[in-house]
Order: C-alpha cells, then sequence, then structure tokens
C-alpha cells in the first residue's frame, strides 16, 4: 500500500528538486522556464533533471491532491471535465489559436468576428483555455498567445494531433463502455469503440462486407481529410526524443553480433532500416516491408543501393523473405489484438531458420508504482486508446512473454530490456525450431 508522504517532506522534496532544476538551466546558459509566447516550447533537460522533474511533478500532484482533501481532489478533477473538453474543441473548430499572430494582443471582439463566433462564447472559450494557461488574458477583454498556444498556433502536426484526440479519440472514448458491453472480450478490431462509434453501434463485419480485422483506419479510408490528420498527428510522435529510432540503434546489441540479413515489418518509410545500415556496415542486406500501396513510391537514397529494398507485404500472409538473421517490428503489435498479434507471428514461422531473431520495438507497460502515478498515467492512457480505437493492447513484461509462448513454444524470450530515455522496450526473441 502507497505511504502518504508529509505536508512538508514533500514541500522540501518540491524546493531541493526546483533548486536542482534551477541551478542546471543556469549551468546550461538556458532560460528560465515562461509562459510568454516568445519562450522555448520545451525545456531541454539532461536525461538526470528529467528524472529530477518527474520526481518533482509526482511530488506537486501528491501534495497538491493532500490539501485540497478528498473531496476537493475529487471535484476539481471532475468538474473541469466537460468544460475542459468542450474548449478545446472548440479552440480547434475555430481555429483560435491560428486566427491570432503570434506577436498581438487584440481584443475579444477582433478575434471573435475572425474565428466566426459571437463575442460572449468566444470569451468563455478563451478565459477556460487561460486556466490551462493557453492564451493570456494581459489586460481583461484582452487576448494574447501564451507559450502553448503559440505553439499550437505554428505547428500544423501538434493542431492536428488535437483534432484527433478531441474528434476521434474522446468519442471513442466515450463508447467504450457501450462496446464492453455489447462485445464483451472482443478481439475484433471491427467491434473495437472507435468503430461501432462511427457505425450507429454496428460493427463494419456484420454488415456482411468486410472481414472482421477491418480496423479503425480501414474504417476510415474513404474520408481523406481524416486519414491525413491521423497521419500528421502520428508524425508528432516521430519526433518526439524518446520514440527516435535511435534508441533501438545503439540498444540492440548488435556491435558485438551484427546479423547479415534483416527484414522489417510494416517498416512504413524505412527509417529504422536505414539508420541500422548507417551504424552497422557489416548489415548485408536490409528489406523494409509494408503494405503495397506504402512502400509504391519510396525511394532508396543513393548511400544505400545495393543493401536496402523496399517489398509489399500483408503480414497476414505468409512471409516470403525466408532465412533472415533477424526479422524486425517496430509499433506494429500494440494495434492488434492477441488473436491477431499470433496470426502475424505464426506467419513468419516458415520463414525462420534455426537461431533466427525477432526482434521488437516497442513501449512495454511499467510495473504499478505507488512513485510513478503521474509518470505511468501517458503508458496508461496509451493502453486505453489502444483498446478503444483497435481493441488492441499495450503489453507488459509478462504480456510479452505469454504472447510468444502462446504463438508457439519454439520461440524464446531472450531479453526485455528499455534503452535509458528511451520510451520504447526491446524484446528480443529467439527461434529454437
Ligand atoms: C504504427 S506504424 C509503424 C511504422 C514503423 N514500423 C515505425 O515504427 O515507425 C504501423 C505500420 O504497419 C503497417 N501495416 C498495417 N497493416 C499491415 C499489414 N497488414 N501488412 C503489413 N504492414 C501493415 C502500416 O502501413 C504502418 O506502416
Amino acid at each position: 500500500m502507497a505511504t502518504t508522504r508529509s505536508l512538508s517532506d514533500l514541500a522540501q522534496l518540491i524546493h531541493s528538486r526546483t533548486t536542482s532544476i534551477e541551478t542546471g538551466l543556469k549551468a546550461a546558459n538556458l532560460p528560465p522556464p515562461s509562459f510568454n509566447a516568445t519562450a522555448p516550447p520545451a525545456l531541454p533537460l539532461s536525461r538526470e533533471l528529467e528524472e529530477v522533474r518527474d520526481e518533482l511533478v509526482e511530488a506537486l500532484e501528491e501534495l497538491r491532491a493532500l490539501v485540497l482533501g478528498p473531496v476537493g481532489h475529487l471535484f476539481t478533477t471532475m468538474l473541469p471535465m466537460p468544460g475542459l473538453t468542450a474548449t478545446l474543441h472548440g479552440i480547434y473548430r475555430f481555429r483560435i489559436a491560428q486566427n491570432l499572430a503570434l506577436d498581438e494582443t487584440v481584443s475579444h471582439s477582433v478575434l471573435a468576428a475572425r474565428c466566426g463566433l459571437p463575442e460572449p462564447d468566444l470569451r468563455r472559450y478563451l478565459r477556460m483555455a487561460t486556466s490551462l494557461r493557453l492564451f493570456e488574458e494581459p489586460e481583461k477583454g484582452q487576448v494574447s498567445h501564451s507559450v502553448a498556444s503559440a505553439f499550437l498556433a505554428s505547428m500544423p502536426a501538434a493542431n492536428d494531433m488535437l483534432g484527433t484526440l478531441i474528434e476521434e479519440q474522446v468519442p471513442a472514448g466515450l463508447a467504450l463502455a457501450d462496446a464492453l458491453q455489447q462485445f464483451p472480450g472482443s478481439e475484433e478490431p471491427s467491434e473495437a469503440a472507435a468503430v461501432l462509434g462511427q457505425n450507429g453501434g454496428l460493427p463494419t463485419a456484420t454488415k456482411g462486407k468486410v472481414d472482421k480485422k477491418q480496423d479503425f483506419y480501414a474504417s476510415m479510408s474513404d474520408d481523406p481529410e481524416r486519414v491525413r490528420r491521423a497521419a500528421s498527428a502520428m508524425s508528432i510522435a516521430a519526433k518526439i526524443p524518446s520514440h527516435s529510432v535511435q534508441h533501438f540503434v545503439e540498444g540492440c546489441g548488435w556491435a558485438e553480433s551484427c546479423p547479415r540479413k534483416v527484414v522489417d515489418i510494416g517498416g512504413s518509410e524505412g527509417k529504422l532500416c536505414k539508420a541500422l545500415l548507417e551504424k552497422y556496415n557489416a548489415i548485408e542486406e536490409a528489406m523494409s516491408l509494408d503494405r503495397p500501396e506504402v512502400v509504391a513510391d519510396v525511394d532508396v537514397p543513393k548511400e544505400l543501393e545495393g543493401r536496402l529494398t523496399f517489398g509489399g507485404y500483408d503480414f497476414f500472409e505468409e512471409q516470403k523473405v525466408k532465412g533472415a538473421d533477424v526479422y524486425l517490428f517496430r509499433n506494429i503489435f500494440h494495434n492488434w489484438p492477441d488473436k491477431y498479434a499470433v496470426q502475424i507471428l505464426r506467419n513468419q514461422i516458415p520463414a525462420l531458420k534455426r537461431g533466427a531473431r525477432i526482434f521488437v520495438n516497442e513501449a512495454c507497460l511499467p510495473e504499478p508504482e505507488a512513485t510513478k502515478l503521474v509518470t505511468n498515467r501517458i503508458a496508461w492512457a496509451s493502453d486505453l486508446i489502444m483498446k478503444m480505437v483497435f481493441n488492441a493492447t499495450d503489453r507488459s513484461k509478462e504480456d510479452w512473454y505469454a504472447l510468444f509462448a502462446k504463438t508457439d513454444e519454439r520461440f524464446k524470450v531472450v531479453s526485455i530490456t528499455t534503452p535509458p530515455g528511451s520510451a520504447m522496450s526491446i524484446i528480443e526473441v529467439v527461434w529454437q525450431g
């Protein structure tokens, strides 16, 4: 059971961790954090200071909850929820951030006219938003950007992520309980909350035109704007340092024993293969496989010609590239429930030689820890998104062992490691068939 820290212990910890961060920023000649629109949008903290920051945020939230008292904490969490969702949606729909120049201060009435909103309605969005430090009200009735709203205004992909969260995932979250009641224990992507919500509560499969693994992306494929927005939102993840392919490249252990032939399944535009080929000269051949339409127009950089190829492959069919040393799966399995993850893996078996290795590079759910409630919240939230959107799951260490064991007993999980600073783990598996 969690031990509750005393208010003064928490306050002391907050003071000491804050001092460490201030000192670290000064030593690196970085400006102090600020909400000002011209401030840097991210704090470039060292890995050690990021850990200090996580501890600080954990203590701040614990202290806040304690001093509000249980009911105060519950109500201050619960009550703003509908208004918060409505406000974020309004900011997205009426392009409130984009309608305000980065360096200007205007009246609510001027911004309301630009957004096509009655002034009182814009004001209620803005007041709620300002309480979240999105926008500022430097004088009553005036509005300017804060650094967070300026970021939203100037980064189209961040705005697309807001749109995807608020228009796709929030409704899916509300449909999840219905989906769980309608299809208890379902492992069919076509019965995921996000898909049901779009089809009037009926799984696409019952309409007799698609198979049950028809997923959320397939269900939106006739709407180019939704497809574009989802892809753009995903492109943000690739830019986050903790999601960089370099964590795999440095952490896979290939400096000691490097494979000659590598196949990346669901490799998209080939980023991982490219990074591996650049680092490991001993790799003679890397193949990046994905659905034919994804790889149709991808170019091989001149310097990698002869070592890198792209190929069309549906991982629900048997693997045709036989005898490679390594088969890679990066961010593939969390989109699929076990029923289909097992099929994908079994489809590789005919291609595997004894000793071939499978590497999975994907999030590994943390152990529940009372001292990491805030840090781990993103992991729990991401797992819920996988459930509501794909009827799928993020997996813990135990889940990874169980998945390979039920796929085939000849798979042996060798190790599950997480490189420092990486949001994703490396799961190494050897084929002993
Ligand atoms: C989440 S993305 C991961 C992309 C890449 N591995 C990475 O980590 O950036 C999932 C990838 O799986 C591919 N994919 C989805 N269904 C597939 C299928 N049936 N066969 C092969 N690839 C598929 C998608 O096109 C996409 O590139």
